[in-house]
């Protein structure tokens, strides 16, 4: 059922406020402001020599963005590779490590073939999965579940946040097994997830906006996203829903990475998508997005407040969400990622919920 909107995927998106505070529920203590991981795990978080993450698309992404944060917050290092790649790179795996899969639909070919390769190598086997009932799930050795109820739409919306959610979590729950967040810190960090649903709503406010620049995107033959640190992956997260349910061709990639390649590309016809809520390294985006606007490049900046004001001339555009954590940015940032993919997908008049040649879950390799 998809209550009153046109796509599976648009409820999805718009259940969001409500799913990330279900996974809430389940990470979070909302009385002591603690995480508490129910699940029984066969591992201390303090003992861990390494944790190696393997998925695919969107949970591959997810997957991007908490290395960010278990290397921050946990100080623990992360490897992260997509499973097609993983499954057949066969790494070697330092002892008492843990393999990390995140699935949604739990059944992704090449994410259970990656997890098989780390139970024979001796490593503590997790999951995050949607549906728990799965193969991925039950060949692990503990199973986090994101709790996001069913997603129908081909494009992966509200399994992302809830993957997010989940992980930021277990990034806190690591960092204080390990020493490096002390309680306080561990408070903090809880109160900006919980800030989380009602800023989601607010940002989902960015609707009618959105939809007069995907009327523009719709135009285009290629997009360009950029994004550094955690908003990297979410970069890629926009360009990959963008491809997979309109067709028009986009790139996620570093700011950084600009100047050594795809800045050939820029020109009036181009349009580049900024994501960049203020953080410790939003001027520096926010230089590479000049080096776009001074070669012409049509500029989609997504921001908070705190951004905007720092932004001089030269952007059409800016989407504007509201200011929460550095921490939880990344979050928060997907919704006008996915807002602009869907409503140019809506303007060319594409089939948003099973989009050609897709299927929702890849059991074959
Ligand atoms: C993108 C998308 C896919 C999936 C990928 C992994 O919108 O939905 O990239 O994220 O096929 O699927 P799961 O999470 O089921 O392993």
């Amino acid at each position: 059922d998809k209550g009153n909107h046109r796509h599976f995927m648009a409820k999805e998106i718009y259940e969001q406020p409500e799913t990330i505070g279900h996974t809430l529920s389940h990470y979070v203590d909302m009385g002591t402001e603690q995480v508490s991981v129910r699940e029984q795990m066969p591992f201390d978080f303090a003992d861990l020599s390494r944790l190696t993450i393997s998925a695919c698309g969107t949970a591959f992404l997810a997957g991007a963005v908490a290395k960010y944060w278990f290397e921050r917050y946990a100080r623990l290092p992360v490897d992260i590779d997509v499973a097609s790649e993983f499954r057949y790179r066969e790494p070697p795996l330092e002892k008492n490590g843990l393999s990390l899969f995140i699935s949604q639909s739990g059944e992704t070919a090449d994410t259970l073939a990656a997890l098989r390769y780390c139970a024979s190598q001796g490593q503590h086997v997790a999951s995050l999965v949607n549906t728990v009932e799965s193969t991925i799930a039950r060949e692990s050795h503990v199973v986090f579940p994101i709790l996001c109820g069913p997603e129908i739409g081909v494009a992966s919306t509200k399994a992302l946040t809830a993957q997010l959610t989940a992980l930021a979590s277990l990034a806190i729950a690591a960092g204080r097994a390990r020493g490096v967040l002390s309680a306080e810190q561990e408070t903090e960090l809880v109160r900006a997830l919980i800030s989380l649903p009602t800023a989601v709503s607010e940002a989902l406010g960015t609707e009618d906006q959105i939809m007069d620049i995907a009327k523009r995107l719709s135009k285009a033959k290629d997009v360009l996203y950029l994004g550094r640190g955690p908003m990297f992956p979410i970069a890629m997260e926009g360009a990959l829903k963008l491809k997979e349910i309109s067709y028009i061709h986009a790139e996620g990639y570093a700011a950084g990475e600009l100047k050594h390649g795809p800045i050939a590309l820029v020109d009036e016809a181009m349009p580049v998508i900024v994501v960049a809520p203020s953080d410790e390294l939003v001027d520096k985006t926010l230089s590479n997005m000049q080096e776009v606007a001074a070669r012409g490049g049509k500029i989609i900046l997504i921001t908070d407040p705190e951004g905007a004001q720092t932004v001089g001339q030269g952007v059409a555009d800016v989407i504007l969400i509201p200011h929460v954590s550095s921490f939880v940015a990344p979050i928060l940032a997907t919704i006008p990622v996915q807002l602009l993919a869907y409503h140019t997908a809506v303007f060319m008049g594409t089939d948003v919920d099973q989009p050609r040649n897709l299927a929702k879950s890849v059991t074959v390799e």
